[in-house]
């Protein structure tokens, strides 16, 4: 089975949709076949497009996330992904609630994946673009990092 990857933020439309887009392309660049999604915890933005500022900081990196629509993450993402990864620290507290008891996702968040030294993917909803800039960054790193742990298990498996 491919692996599978859910990015989950509070909004879904600012930092997890830019991980989304992120990764699908490093993966795709990678050649690696990947099922990639993102979600939010909170419900306020259900079915919108991505944020413009974060539209505009993809578009900045030749990356196109104006497809995406945001959705609320749900108790049965933790049986359909392997990762579930979460921006910040109060949503991985959030994913850890809502998991159920038996469920096999592996809960993470992104920058665990890298040494950049901190845990959370600062919130940019409230920031300008100086912040979206920052987003994105943070999310290449982690997208990166991300990548080569599940490349690394998928050679370690054989
Ligand atoms: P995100 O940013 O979690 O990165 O999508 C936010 C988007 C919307 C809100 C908060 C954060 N909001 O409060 O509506």
């Amino acid at each position: 089975m491919a692996p599978s990857v859910l990015f989950v933020c509070l909004g879904n439309i600012c930092r997890s949709p830019l991980a989304d887009g992120v990764f699908r392309q490093l993966a795709a660049d990678a050649g690696l076949a990947v099922h990639v999604d993102s979600a939010g915890t909170g419900d306020w933005h259900i079915g919108h497009a991505p944020d413009p500022r974060a539209q505009a900081a993809a578009r900045k990196n030749g990356l196109d996330i104006s497809d995406l629509r945001a959705r609320q993450v749900k108790r049965s993402d933790f049986h359909r992904f392997a990762h579930v990864v979460a921006m910040d620290s109060q949503n991985l507290a959030d994913l850890e609630a809502l998991r159920p008891a038996g469920a096999a996702a592996r809960l993470s968040r992104l920058l665990d994946h890298t040494d950049a030294g901190i845990t959370d993917v600062p919130d940019p909803y409230y920031g300008d673009a100086a912040d979206f800039a920052e987003t994105y960054r943070l999310v290449v790193a982690g997208a990166a990092g991300l990548l080569a742990r599940i490349q690394a298990e998928l050679a370690a498996s054989g």
